[in-house]
């Protein structure tokens, strides 16, 4: 007689999507570590433990980031390559090949002085609310979380407001099901940053493009793009939901109400809530077992995907007791406990501040100029966009007192700026940065 057939939870279908929690509670009952499926027909077992995730992300002797012998048994067209696919970048890749990718990103990002970072999201965040402020009703993510991280992007790595649409239009297009529609977009993202690489060559400006090109780890061309297409699309993602999740709770909880108007709880804490509770990436940290491993009670082949839930293992899932703390463990939290929303050990976030920063601002601004947003649907009827790693809404549809250019008092449109290129500092001191 055959094994019996079990149907392993699928964390790519609209179930999960509707109710991750429930998914969680179920995958718990194996107990630290649980299979499910990815995409159709491809399995990972997923870590739901809080201890057991930070022995597997601390642990580089025997878990590897580096998914090349996994792939092999994995079509060429399945939908979860371009999320887990080897690639020569910060991701999937171990040990001094990993330390000198990551030292390029840090470093880049270093170099960015806080104040300058707040004053250019302060300027996007003012020119997206300008677009809608006077409409009195926006899609907080079409219209504003998912645009914002973009604009930023594009300007950190060098380019005028101008050419931001071009990475809208590509990132979106790629994130649709379509896939003509997506090999398109992909196209057009390359064509992007291959014209960006192009025209830094030529002249160095104040930017992370230029600083990728000229640190002293001596990226070639093709680790530049790799650095720079990664840093993006790890960024972008997790940014809007980020604000997104964020915005969602301070607009169905009561407590944030009066935030709206100066009041108990900030948009800090709502931020935090988001790290605790519902983390923008939900799953992820893919990892592959260097040999045959007896891992918190179940044996892992060699080369087994094995990923972390960050939602499940997280602080607020009655973990109590020895290592529920914060101490040591690169996980990260304040007040409410540890999290693993910035995932821990050497593949963590590398930016978790300048992420906040962005964040955090994005939220005082939008509040700041709207003050009595609310949204046109009960909480419970958002939606979220289907996918394995993502905690992502698909649409936060909301109302306010229109604003307009020409009403007494400071207004966005005063304080929008104008979007020119490089960091802040570049024109000052006299540089330009070339358009491609
Ligand atoms: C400015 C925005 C951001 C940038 C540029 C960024 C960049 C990166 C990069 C380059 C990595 C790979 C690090 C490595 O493998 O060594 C990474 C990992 C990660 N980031 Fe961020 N990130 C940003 C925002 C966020 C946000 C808002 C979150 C969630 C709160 C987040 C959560 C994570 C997680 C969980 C990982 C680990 C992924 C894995 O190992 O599979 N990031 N990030």
């Amino acid at each position: 007689m055959g094994e019996p057939h079990v149907e392993l939870e699928q964390l790519y279908g609209p179930e999960f999507a509707a109710d991750p929690q429930g998914v969680y509670a179920r995958l718990r009952r194996y107990g630290p570590i649980a299979p499910v499926e990815i995409s159709p027909g491809i399995t990972a077992m997923l870590v739901t433990d809080y201890r057991a995730a930070l022995d597997l992300l601390h642990d580089t002797v025997t878990w590897s980031k580096d998914p090349r012998k996994w792939q092999e048994s994995v079509p060429e067209d399945s939908p979860i390559l371009p999320m887990i696919g080897w690639r020569p970048n910060v991701m999937f890749n171990d040990g001094d090949v990993h330390a000198r990718y990551r030292q390029a990103i840090t470093d880049g990002f270093e170099r960015i002085p806080p104040h300058e970072l707040r004053t250019m999201v302060v300027g996007i965040a003012d020119s997206l609310i300008a677009g809608f402020g006077a409409d009195g009703q926006a899609d907080l993510m079409g219209q504003f979380a998912r645009l914002l991280p973009l604009k930023l992007f594009n300007r950190l790595f060098g380019l005028p407001d101008s050419y931001s649409d071009r990475l809208i239009s590509s990132i979106a297009g790629m994130m649709e099901g379509d896939p003509a529609e997506a090999s398109a977009a992909n196209e057009e993202f390359q064509g992007y940053i291959s014209e960006l690489i192009s025209a830094k060559k030529h002249v160095r400006g104040r930017d992370l493009t230029s600083w990728f090109l000229d640190h002293p780890v001596g990226l070639n061309d093709e680790e530049v793009t790799h650095q720079m297409v990664l840093t993006m699309a790890a960024g972008h993602e997790p940014t809007c939901n980020l604000i997104g999740n964020a915005l969602a709770r301070m607009l169905t909880d009561d407590r944030y109400y009066s935030t709206l108007s100066g009041g108990a709880l900030t948009p800090r804490d709502a931020i935090q809530d988001v790290l605790l509770n519902e983390p923008p990436i939900c799953n992820y940290s893919a990892h592959f077992p260097r040999r045959d491993v007896f891992f918190h009670g179940t044996w892992i082949r060699t080369g087994q995907l094995v990923m972390v839930s960050y939602t499940a293992a997280g602080a607020a899932h009655g973990r109590t007791g020895e290592g529920a703390g914060a101490g040591g463990s690169g996980a990260s939290g304040s007040g409410g406990g540890a999290h693993l929303a910035w995932s821990a050990g050497p593949h963590s976030c590398p930016v978790p501040r300048a992420a906040l920063l962005i964040a955090t601002t994005a939220i005082e601004r939008l509040c700041a100029w709207l003050s009595d947003i609310e949204l046109t649907v009960p909480h419970d009827r958002l939606t979220y966009r289907p996918g394995p790693f993502h905690r992502a809404l698909t649409e936060l549809p909301a109302r306010f007192t229109p604003i307009s250019p020409g009403q007494a008092g400071e207004t966005p449109w005063d304080s929008r700026d104008t979007g020119h290129s490089g960091n802040g500092r570049a024109e000052a001191e006299g540089e330009s940065t070339p358009a491609p």
